[in-house]
């Protein structure tokens, strides 16, 4: 990371699911360039360390509850988080949940509402919410949404989850299309594999170690000549990418999704 990089100094950045995981990595990289952070989860615990993690460093955050499968809690948040930091200059949703059934031919009709309610309902109204907000305080911003790898790709065990994904995409280019004219972009940044709390329900159902899913899968794309640059992708990683589309740098980009997977999907 370039440490002397200061993109962000005075803008307000919300991100979902800063508590955990590749939200956590986005919130610590956008505060140590100079943003004010407001870090949303539904998980409390988590999404407090990460805001004190952050003012330990120096940087500034503050922590706001959201549950993005229920509008009523977006409102608040954005109207909570505009009355502490601001007109939001930067939105990013991340918060996201993979299923405990990944079979297309066994999932339940409640299963795929939970994944769609979170992954494509819930950021869908956040990142509507977020587009209202600057559009009504004439800010020129960026939004960034999290897809995957999977979104792009067709792979097993991934009913539900890789078709939301898809559709974070879809909906992605929609937004642009309908905020382009107020000068607001919106992209999306797609992970391959991140060694996550997301892993959790799907090494449940395989009766595997916490956290050995993701390693397994890499070594499958390494040897199989899949993975281009043969690692995990890192929280890190993302951040780079999502810091890069909303900067100044990325002034000419929108309605776009960027691939962060080592060359992941180049073949699946
Ligand atoms: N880890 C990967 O390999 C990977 C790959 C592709 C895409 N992604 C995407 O990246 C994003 C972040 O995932 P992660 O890997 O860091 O997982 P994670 O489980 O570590 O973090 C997800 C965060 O979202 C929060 N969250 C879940 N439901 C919520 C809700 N209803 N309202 C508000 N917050 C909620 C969780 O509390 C958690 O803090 C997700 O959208 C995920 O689909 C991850």
């Amino acid at each position: 990371m370039e440490e002397n990089l200061k993109r962000f100094i005075g803008e307000h950045v919300i991100i979902t699911g800063a508590g955990s995981g590749i939200g956590r990595g986005i919130a610590h990289r956008f505060a140590s360039e100079g943003a004010q952070v407001t870090g949303a989860d539904v998980d409390q615990e988590g999404g407090k360390k990460v805001v004190d993690e952050i003012k330990a460093r120096g940087g500034t955050a503050q922590y706001l509850y959201v549950d993005v499968s229920r509008e009523e809690s977006i409102n608040d948040l954005v109207k909570k988080a505009h009355e502490s930091f601001g007109p939001i200059n930067v939105a990013v949703s991340n918060a996201g949940i993979s299923e405990t059934q990944s079979s297309c031919l066994e999932i339940s009709g409640a299963e795929w509402d939970r994944i769609y309610g979170v992954n494509v309902r819930g950021s869908f109204m956040f990142c509507r919410a977020c587009g209202n907000n600057m559009m009504d305080n004439d800010v020129k911003g960026s939004i960034i949404t999290i897809s995957s790898t999977m979104g792009r790709t067709s792979k097993n065990m991934t009913g539900a989850y890789a078709s939301s994904k898809s559709a974070v995409i879809m909906f992605t280019k929609s937004l642009a299309k309908a905020l382009a004219s107020m000068g607001i972009r919106v992209n999306s940044v797609a992970p391959g594999m991140v060694a996550t709390n997301l892993y959790r329900p799907v090494e449940g159902e395989m009766m595997m170690e916490k956290d050995s899913f993701v390693p397994w899968i890499i070594e499958q794309c390494i040897s199989s000549g899949q993975l281009l640059i043969p690692r995990e992708g890192t929280p890190e990683d993302m951040a780079a990418a999502v810091t890069f589309l909303a900067s100044k740098d990325a002034a000419y980009i929108t309605a776009q999704c960027i691939s962060v997977d080592g060359g992941m999907d180049w073949s699946w």
